[in-house]
């Protein structure tokens, strides 16, 4: 009776485990994965991909400096997967400039931080301002673009379309931010510079995007991006301020996060 019941209990075990080798899929190839490194890397830049992985993946909490004001509180909760957002993760932009400039910079510009840690209210979008919804996209094998220089850049534009294909590009020139430093061989137009990345092609490097993402979509400042999304004012200064007011966790933990760490 009792090898009756062995047996039983072996068969059931093998068929589960059989069922479940057909039922499973099996782990993709690994140059097939969106949020992989690529083969050719040395190991000192494996690691650096990893330490950026990691901060994709980390989710912001007030004592981790998010807010006062975000969008959202990780870079991966809108790059899901390092892959393209979905409606419900969007951001709004907003405002518009006339000749008096952009008013709407002044009232929350020029996106729209609709969540609020507790104690502060989120913003809302002004009346008379125009707006337009972002989804985020891809994060994959953006490094490949940062590697193409200013060169190949022009040599692919065809801002006229004379090749008559249909598609004209046309680089963005742009003003560098003062934390950046430019590409070797970087090519300049009075005084401006190639953008890559983001809306329009506004942002000069990942980098570049990346400080903007902190500040923007989840609230936190840094040494590249001081000001803070919802007292507009450099948070260096503030922070040494308010060392001595109840408010010291939610305005100096921000500034804690440590760029060069990822970068470098
Ligand atoms: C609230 C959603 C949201 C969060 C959070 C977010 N992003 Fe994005 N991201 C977007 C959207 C939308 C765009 C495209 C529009 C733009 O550039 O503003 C974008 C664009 C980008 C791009 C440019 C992609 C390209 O093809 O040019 C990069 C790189 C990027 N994000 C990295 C990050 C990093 C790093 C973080 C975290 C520090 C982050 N994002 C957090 C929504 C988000």
């Amino acid at each position: 009776m009792k090898a009756k019941y062995t047996i039983f209990i072996i068969s059931i075990g093998f068929f589960i485990a059989t069922a479940c080798e057909k039922l499973l899929p099996v782990s993709p190839e690994k140059n097939t994965v969106l949020d992989g490194t690529i083969e050719e890397l040395t190991t000192a830049e494996t690691t650096q991909f990893l330490r950026g992985d990691a901060a994709f993946t980390k989710v912001f909490t007030t004592s981790t400096g998010l807010g006062p004001l975000f969008v959202s509180n990780s870079c991966i909760s809108c790059h899901a997967g390092d892959g393209k957002g979905h409606p419900s993760t969007s951001l709004i932009r907003f405002g518009q400039t006339d000749e008096t400039g952009n008013k709407f910079l002044l009232m929350g510009g020029p996106q729209l931080q609709h969540r609020a840690i507790t104690g502060f209210n989120p913003e809302n979008i002004p009346s008379g301002a125009s707006q337009a919804t972002f989804i985020a996209p891809s994060n994959t094998g953006l490094g490949f673009l940062e590697a193409v220089s200013d060169a190949d850049i022009l040599a692919l534009s065809d801002p006229d379309d004379k090749d008559n294909d249909g598609i004209s590009g046309v680089p963005n020139w742009i003003e560098l931010a003062n934390f950046l430093t430019p590409k070797p061989n970087a090519i300049t137009k009075n005084g401006k510079y190639i953008g890559r990345f983001g809306r329009k092609a506004g942002a000069y490097n990942l980098f570049n995007q990346t400080v903007n993402a902190y500040n923007q979509d989840m609230g936190i400042v840094s040494a590249y991006s001081p000001n803070d999304t919802y007292s507009r004012e450099a948070l260096d200064h503030k922070c040494r301020a308010c060392l001595w007011s109840s408010q010291i966790i939610y305005c100096c933990s921000r500034f804690l996060v440590d760029f060069a760490n990822h970068f470098q």
